[in-house]
């Protein structure tokens, strides 16, 4: 079956054309960071309209790329929520149009569940069941998993997501859209030991997270030291490292416990901050401990992609699930509601 996969939830347009024989054949992305930098964050309203611009360009990128022909595709996957309204109504307009002109069905897939499964395109991919670890811009989710469509919450974060915090902290010490790979990147950098900031909701049980004060923490930290004389690159990278520090050793005590709490060995961390470098060797050094594996996408699935969407999207219309004609979204909608396949 050919799967092509459109993705446009927030400030990214993939698109995919995935083979449930001979895997993914294509895949295309237009990111619109540069769009949205100058305003520091995402506007919706510039996020749809750049969507309506690249889709089309970039389906015909994908078929060229595949040696494929639109006639030949059987199904049209596109991600109907959670995200922004106007942009997923783009992706969804577009994909019941395509399904309708082709005659072939469409069907809507959850975000998360697309990066949630984005390690299944890896040579090696992880055997069910598995802890996954969904740290994204808008959700950071602890799932247990036995199988697609098979998720029970065992933890979420109280109230920033943990991509969301290392963007704002970024905003907060001047760096550019998106934070996560800027403080990644001045990390690198940083003293070690030099600053030491809290490990926030370890302290008691549980699995759920908050970041928000870890983020006031820091500008507390960095204004103290800047109202000192103290504005140097150095002291910026220290301040970016000790965050960052926090962060990772904050999920991967959460982690270590939903492993214990579930006795599986197998973690699967997915969503662009799933791309930290530091977050992936924290999680395999714990990992050694259970004599078990870490799972993740090769960097540029851990963002928003179309392949994502085309994979998921492709495993429910083989288990036979599509949509009716109608174009909806469902800008918050619980992966727990979705149907087993
Ligand atoms: O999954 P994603 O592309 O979009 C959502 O579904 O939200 O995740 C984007 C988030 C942003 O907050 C970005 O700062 C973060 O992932 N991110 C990173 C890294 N690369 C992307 N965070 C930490 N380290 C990275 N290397
Ligand atoms: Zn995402």
């Amino acid at each position: 079956m050919l799967v092509l996969g459109l993705e446009t939830s927030c400030d990214e347009t993939g698109v995919a054309l995935y083979d449930s024989e001979r895997g993914l054949l294509a895949d295309a992305l237009f990111s619109q960071i540069d769009l949205h930098r100058v305003y520091g964050g995402v506007v919706p309203e510039l996020a749809s309209r750049d969507h309506v611009k690249r889709m089309l360009p970039l389906i015909r990128q994908v078929l060229g790329e595949a040696g494929r022909v639109a006639g030949q595709i059987d199904a049209v996957a596109y991600t109907a929520g959670p995200g922004l309204v106007g942009a997923l109504l783009v992706g969804a307009s577009c994909a019941q149009a395509l399904a309708l002109a082709w005659g072939v069905p469409a069907v809507g897939v959850h975000h998360m569940e697309g990066h949630l499964l984005a390690p299944m395109l890896e040579a090696q991919p992880p055997a069910f069941p598995f802890v996954a670890l969904l740290v994204s811009g808008g959700h950071t989710q602890l799932v247990r998993v036995d199988g697609i469509g098979q998720y029970a919450l065992l933890g979420e974060s109280v109230d920033d997501a943990a991509g969301e915090a290392f963007d704002k902290t970024a905003k907060l010490m001047g760096l550019r859209y998106p934070g996560g790979p800027e403080i990644a990147r001045l990390a690198e950098q940083g003293t070690p030991g030099r600053f030491v900031f809290p490990r926030p909701m370890t302290d008691r049980p549980g699995l759920d997270f908050s970041f928000s004060g870890l983020k006031t923490f820091t500008l507390n930290t960095w204004q103290q030291c800047r109202n000192g004389g103290d504005d140097s690159e150095q002291t910026r990278c220290d301040v970016a490292l000790a965050f960052q520090q926090a962060v990772v050793e904050t999920l991967t005590i959460k982690c270590r416990r939903a492993l214990r709490q579930t006795g599986l060995n197998s973690l699967v961390i997915a969503g662009g901050v799933s791309a930290n470098q530091s977050l992936r060797q924290s999680l395999e050094r714990m990992l050694a401990e259970f004599d078990g594996q870490v799972f993740y996408a090769r960097p540029r699935f851990c963002t928003d992609n179309g392949a994502m969407i085309a994979y998921a999207g492709c495993q429910r219309l083989l288990a036979g699930q599509h949509d009716g004609p109608a174009i909806g979204v469902q800008p918050r909608w619980s992966m727990e509601t979705l149907p087993a396949i």
